[in-house]
């Protein structure tokens, strides 16, 4: 190949930050996902949705490796994920992540959450790494509650310190799994409005999420998993207002039907 056509290959490769390829995984013997391949651009915004057991959680989880899948690939910023634990590190560095439950350390204050791995991860000194952590608290609409625990804080309130806390990492993409499903309703606004301030911002994001007014507004691309697979996927119009497969459309009305 000359170097005139190697040249747009390279660009495709830089842009594309999430990479699943025939990827298959099983629970013993329990095909949990199956041929799942997703491509996620930069600055893309996905949205997973799919009926309980349907394998999102763990898709999720494979991409920075909480779990193993068995065949095919997953490559992040074009680096594929081995068991090799240096490529491993590097790749848990730029997968940021946020969880139903916040799993913020009960016995640390907000800010001594935020700078632990800052510090001890990315080796930053205690200095930068809380004036780091403040900008994101300021960022999250949480800057007055940083000496509190995380116990003395409202559900909404930890889940955004849960996404400040991935921030201090400078992760390339977030990844979400029902951030907003343990919450209280009148809490659930704030925390898709700092997802959504996110977003706007050019993050790439990966979000399980059963919030179609978020999906709608703010997803590039919404993904529907049934059964271990990707059944259908299309832009938030499309997909909402016609979907193509019965699996999608029987989702849909049962979803929408609340
Ligand atoms: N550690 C495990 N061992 C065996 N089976 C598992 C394990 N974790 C999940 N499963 C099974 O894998 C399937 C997919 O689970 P997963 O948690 O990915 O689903 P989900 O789409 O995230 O569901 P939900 O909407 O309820 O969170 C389910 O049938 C689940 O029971
Ligand atoms: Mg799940």
């Amino acid at each position: 190949m000359s170097e005139q056509n190697a040249a747009p290959a390279a660009t495709i490769e830089q842009d594309t930050v999430i990479s699943l390829v025939d990827m298959n995984k099983w629970y013993g013997d329990f095909h949990v996902l199956k041929n799942i391949n997703l491509n996620v651009q930069r600055g893309e915004r996905i949205v997973i949705c799919g009926p309980s057991g349907s394998g999102k959680s763990t898709m999720i989880r494979c991409i920075n490796q909480l779990e193993e899948h068995q065949t095919g690939s997953i490559l992040v910023n074009g680096q594929e994920l081995t068991s090799n634990t240096k490529a491993l590190e590097r790749v848990r560095k730029d997968v940021g992540m946020c969880f139903q439950h916040f799993n913020l350390f009960p016995h640390m204050t907000i800010l001594e959450n935020l700078i632990l791995a800052p510090i001890w991860v990315r080796k930053m000194p205690r200095k930068a790494a809380i004036e780091l952590a403040m900008n994101y608290l300021e960022r999250v609409n949480i800057a007055e509650q940083s000496e509190k625990y995380p116990g003395q804080l409202s559900g909404g309130q930890q889940q955004r310190v849960a996404i400040a806390r991935s921030l201090c990492m400078a992760p390339k993409v977030m990844l979400f799994d029902e951030p907003t499903s343990a919450l209280d309703p009148e809490m659930i606004k704030e925390v898709l409005d700092v997802m959504e301030e996110l977003a706007n911002d050019g993050m790439t994001m990966l979000c399980v999420t059963h919030e179609m007014g978020f999906a709608k507004s703010v997803a590039d691309r919404v993904i529907f998993m049934d059964g271990g697979e990707i059944v259908e996927e299309n832009e938030p119009d499309a997909f909402f207002n016609n979907p193509q497969m019965d699996r999608t459309q029987l989702f849909l009305s049962q979803i929408l039907s609340h």
